[in-house]
Protein backbone atom coordinates (compact mmCIF):
# COMPACT_ATOMS: atom_id res chain seq x y z
CA UNK A 1 0.00 0.00 0.00
CA UNK A 2 0.91 3.36 -0.47
CA UNK A 3 1.20 3.60 3.68
CA UNK A 4 3.62 0.82 3.99
CA UNK A 5 5.85 2.52 0.85
CA UNK A 6 5.72 6.04 2.76
CA UNK A 7 6.40 3.63 6.06
CA UNK A 8 9.82 1.93 4.37
CA UNK A 9 10.82 5.52 3.08
CA UNK A 10 10.47 7.15 6.24
CA UNK A 11 12.72 4.54 8.03
CA UNK A 12 15.28 4.71 5.22
CA UNK A 13 15.56 8.47 5.67
CA UNK A 14 16.03 7.98 9.33
CA UNK A 15 12.62 9.25 10.65
CA UNK A 16 9.86 7.87 12.81
CA UNK A 17 7.68 5.45 11.91
CA UNK A 18 4.98 4.18 14.06
CA UNK A 19 4.10 0.17 14.24
CA UNK A 20 0.83 -1.44 15.60
CA UNK A 21 1.13 -5.40 15.90
CA UNK A 22 -2.20 -6.45 16.07
CA UNK A 23 -5.61 -6.83 18.25
CA UNK A 24 -4.53 -10.88 18.91
CA UNK A 25 -1.05 -9.41 20.27
CA UNK A 26 0.24 -6.61 22.60
CA UNK A 27 -2.37 -4.57 20.62
CA UNK A 28 0.51 -1.90 21.04
CA UNK A 29 1.73 1.01 18.92
CA UNK A 30 5.62 1.30 18.96
CA UNK A 31 7.99 3.91 17.49
CA UNK A 32 10.55 2.82 15.12
CA UNK A 33 13.23 4.37 13.56
CA UNK A 34 17.07 3.27 12.51
CA UNK A 35 19.39 3.08 14.81
CA UNK A 36 22.12 4.97 13.58
CA UNK A 37 19.64 7.97 12.96
CA UNK A 38 19.34 8.41 17.16
CA UNK A 39 20.40 11.51 18.52
CA UNK A 40 19.84 12.41 22.57
CA UNK A 41 17.49 14.74 21.71
CA UNK A 42 15.71 12.01 19.70
CA UNK A 43 15.72 9.34 22.85
CA UNK A 44 14.56 12.84 25.04
CA UNK A 45 11.78 13.15 22.32
CA UNK A 46 10.55 9.52 22.88
CA UNK A 47 11.10 9.21 26.42
CA UNK A 48 8.59 12.71 27.13
CA UNK A 49 5.90 11.45 23.99
CA UNK A 50 6.10 7.73 24.10
CA UNK A 51 7.25 6.71 27.09
CA UNK A 52 7.92 2.84 26.81
CA UNK A 53 11.03 1.02 27.10
CA UNK A 54 13.91 2.16 24.40
CA UNK A 55 15.24 -0.79 23.11
CA UNK A 56 17.71 -2.01 20.14
CA UNK A 57 16.87 -4.50 17.63
CA UNK A 58 18.67 -6.77 15.82
CA UNK A 59 18.36 -10.39 14.62
CA UNK A 60 18.94 -13.30 16.69
CA UNK A 61 21.63 -14.70 14.61
CA UNK A 62 23.35 -11.29 15.02
CA UNK A 63 22.65 -11.24 18.88
CA UNK A 64 24.27 -15.04 18.63
CA UNK A 65 27.27 -13.61 16.76
CA UNK A 66 27.74 -11.33 19.49
CA UNK A 67 27.77 -14.18 22.10
CA UNK A 68 24.17 -13.17 23.49
CA UNK A 69 21.75 -15.94 24.11
CA UNK A 70 17.84 -15.41 24.61
CA UNK A 71 17.34 -14.62 28.33
CA UNK A 72 14.48 -16.83 28.14
CA UNK A 73 16.79 -19.92 27.41
CA UNK A 74 18.75 -18.31 30.39
CA UNK A 75 15.85 -18.36 32.70
CA UNK A 76 14.65 -21.05 31.85
CA UNK A 77 17.24 -23.10 32.34
CA UNK A 78 16.83 -21.89 36.24
CA UNK A 79 13.63 -23.07 36.10
CA UNK A 80 11.28 -19.84 35.43
CA UNK A 81 8.48 -19.45 32.86
CA UNK A 82 9.48 -17.14 30.47
CA UNK A 83 6.58 -16.87 28.29
CA UNK A 84 4.47 -13.71 27.87
CA UNK A 85 0.70 -14.03 28.93
CA UNK A 86 -0.37 -13.74 25.19
CA UNK A 87 2.22 -16.23 23.96
CA UNK A 88 5.30 -15.27 22.75
CA UNK A 89 9.28 -16.08 24.24
CA UNK A 90 10.83 -12.66 25.06
CA UNK A 91 13.13 -11.33 22.40
CA UNK A 92 15.58 -9.92 25.05
CA UNK A 93 19.22 -10.99 25.04
CA UNK A 94 20.97 -8.41 27.09
CA UNK A 95 20.67 -5.57 28.68
CA UNK A 96 23.79 -3.53 27.87
CA UNK A 97 25.84 -0.21 27.93
CA UNK A 98 28.57 1.09 25.66
CA UNK A 99 31.88 1.92 28.14
CA UNK A 100 31.61 5.35 27.49
CA UNK A 101 28.61 6.28 28.98
CA UNK A 102 28.33 7.67 32.75
CA UNK A 103 25.51 6.14 34.13
CA UNK A 104 23.89 4.35 30.89
CA UNK A 105 20.00 5.78 31.97
CA UNK A 106 20.91 9.51 30.18
CA UNK A 107 19.42 10.20 27.46
CA UNK A 108 22.98 10.81 26.00
CA UNK A 109 24.43 7.61 27.06
CA UNK A 110 21.42 5.78 25.54
CA UNK A 111 21.89 7.54 22.00
CA UNK A 112 25.85 6.56 22.12
CA UNK A 113 24.61 3.33 22.87
CA UNK A 114 22.37 2.42 20.77
CA UNK A 115 24.60 4.06 17.56
CA UNK A 116 27.87 1.95 18.98
CA UNK A 117 25.53 -1.14 18.81
CA UNK A 118 24.03 0.23 14.75
CA UNK A 119 27.86 -0.22 14.16
CA UNK A 120 28.47 -3.27 15.82
CA UNK A 121 25.93 -5.03 13.79
CA UNK A 122 27.33 -3.44 10.90
CA UNK A 123 30.65 -4.96 11.30
CA UNK A 124 28.93 -8.51 12.37
CA UNK A 125 27.57 -8.08 8.86
CA UNK A 126 30.97 -8.18 7.39
CA UNK A 127 32.93 -9.74 10.08
CA UNK A 128 30.94 -12.02 12.77
CA UNK A 129 34.55 -12.55 14.66
CA UNK A 130 35.43 -9.05 14.82
CA UNK A 131 32.32 -7.91 15.87
CA UNK A 132 32.83 -10.40 18.75
CA UNK A 133 35.45 -8.70 20.12
CA UNK A 134 34.60 -5.28 19.43
CA UNK A 135 31.05 -5.96 21.44
CA UNK A 136 32.58 -7.54 24.34
CA UNK A 137 35.18 -4.67 24.24
CA UNK A 138 33.46 -1.80 24.31
CA UNK A 139 30.06 -2.76 26.06
CA UNK A 140 29.29 -3.67 29.49
CA UNK A 141 26.36 -5.74 31.08
CA UNK A 142 24.10 -5.73 32.68
CA UNK A 143 23.18 -1.87 31.31
CA UNK A 144 20.21 0.20 30.21
CA UNK A 145 19.60 -0.49 26.99
CA UNK A 146 17.78 -4.29 25.99
CA UNK A 147 19.05 -5.88 22.87
CA UNK A 148 15.92 -7.94 21.17
CA UNK A 149 16.79 -10.43 18.96
CA UNK A 150 14.22 -11.09 15.99
CA UNK A 151 13.44 -14.52 15.28
CA UNK A 152 12.45 -13.98 11.76
CA UNK A 153 9.86 -16.45 10.49
CA UNK A 154 8.60 -17.66 13.70
CA UNK A 155 7.49 -14.64 15.45
CA UNK A 156 5.49 -11.67 15.06
CA UNK A 157 5.99 -9.13 17.51
CA UNK A 158 7.41 -5.54 17.22
CA UNK A 159 10.80 -6.60 17.30
CA UNK A 160 10.35 -8.86 13.81
CA UNK A 161 7.69 -6.57 12.27
CA UNK A 162 10.42 -3.83 12.33
CA UNK A 163 13.20 -6.14 10.95
CA UNK A 164 10.95 -6.71 8.08
CA UNK A 165 10.12 -2.89 7.67
CA UNK A 166 14.43 -2.44 7.88
CA UNK A 167 15.23 -5.12 5.13
CA UNK A 168 12.68 -3.76 3.06
CA UNK A 169 14.45 -0.36 3.05
CA UNK A 170 17.63 -2.11 2.29
CA UNK A 171 18.98 -1.29 6.31
CA UNK A 172 20.81 -3.38 8.47
CA UNK A 173 19.19 -5.04 11.05
CA UNK A 174 19.57 -2.36 13.60
CA UNK A 175 16.84 -0.75 15.00
CA UNK A 176 15.03 1.15 17.78
CA UNK A 177 11.99 0.56 19.19
CA UNK A 178 9.47 2.17 22.18
CA UNK A 179 5.90 1.68 23.12
CA UNK A 180 3.79 4.58 22.72
CA UNK A 181 2.18 4.69 25.99
CA UNK A 182 0.14 8.01 26.46
CA UNK A 183 -1.40 9.32 29.56
CA UNK A 184 -4.01 7.00 30.97
CA UNK A 185 -1.85 3.99 32.31
CA UNK A 186 -2.35 2.00 29.78
CA UNK A 187 -0.94 1.47 26.12
CA UNK A 188 -2.48 4.27 23.85
CA UNK A 189 -5.38 3.35 22.01
CA UNK A 190 -4.61 2.75 18.42
CA UNK A 191 -7.28 5.13 17.47
CA UNK A 192 -5.40 7.92 19.62
CA UNK A 193 -2.16 6.62 18.10
CA UNK A 194 -4.09 7.20 14.59
CA UNK A 195 -4.52 10.68 15.46
CA UNK A 196 -1.10 11.52 16.76
CA UNK A 197 0.39 9.98 13.73
CA UNK A 198 -1.69 11.98 11.44
CA UNK A 199 -0.26 15.10 13.67
CA UNK A 200 3.09 14.42 13.75
CA UNK A 201 3.18 13.73 10.16
CA UNK A 202 4.48 9.67 11.24
CA UNK A 203 3.39 7.03 8.83
CA UNK A 204 1.47 4.15 11.08
CA UNK A 205 1.81 0.55 9.93
CA UNK A 206 -0.25 -2.54 10.94
CA UNK A 207 1.22 -5.81 11.31
CA UNK A 208 -0.87 -7.25 8.93
CA UNK A 209 0.56 -5.02 6.32
CA UNK A 210 4.08 -5.68 7.02
CA UNK A 211 3.74 -9.39 7.32
CA UNK A 212 2.55 -8.85 3.48
CA UNK A 213 5.94 -7.90 3.24
CA UNK A 214 7.64 -11.24 4.77
C1 LIG B 1 9.99 -4.41 25.01
C2 LIG B 1 8.84 -5.19 24.56
C3 LIG B 1 7.97 -4.62 23.53
O1 LIG B 1 6.80 -5.36 23.38
C4 LIG B 1 8.63 -4.41 22.20
O2 LIG B 1 7.63 -4.00 21.29
C5 LIG B 1 9.34 -5.62 21.62
O3 LIG B 1 8.72 -6.82 21.86
P1 LIG B 1 7.78 -7.68 20.94
O4 LIG B 1 8.62 -8.16 19.77
O5 LIG B 1 7.38 -8.75 21.89
O6 LIG B 1 6.61 -6.84 20.49
O7 LIG B 1 8.58 -6.26 25.05
O8 LIG B 1 9.62 -3.17 25.48
CA1 LIG C 1 6.86 -7.63 24.20
ZN1 LIG D 1 5.90 -5.10 21.41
Amino acid sequence: TVLLEEAIKALRAGRLVMLYDGDGREAEVDFVVRGDAVTPALVHWLRRNAGGLLCFVTTREVGEALGLEFLSEYYGRRGFSTRAPYGDEPAFMGYVNHVKTKTGIRDRDKALTVRELSRVVELALRNPEAAREEFAKSFYMPGHVPVLGGRLGARWGHTELALILAKAAGLPPALVIIEALGESQEALPLEDAEKLAEALGIPLVRGEEVKSLA
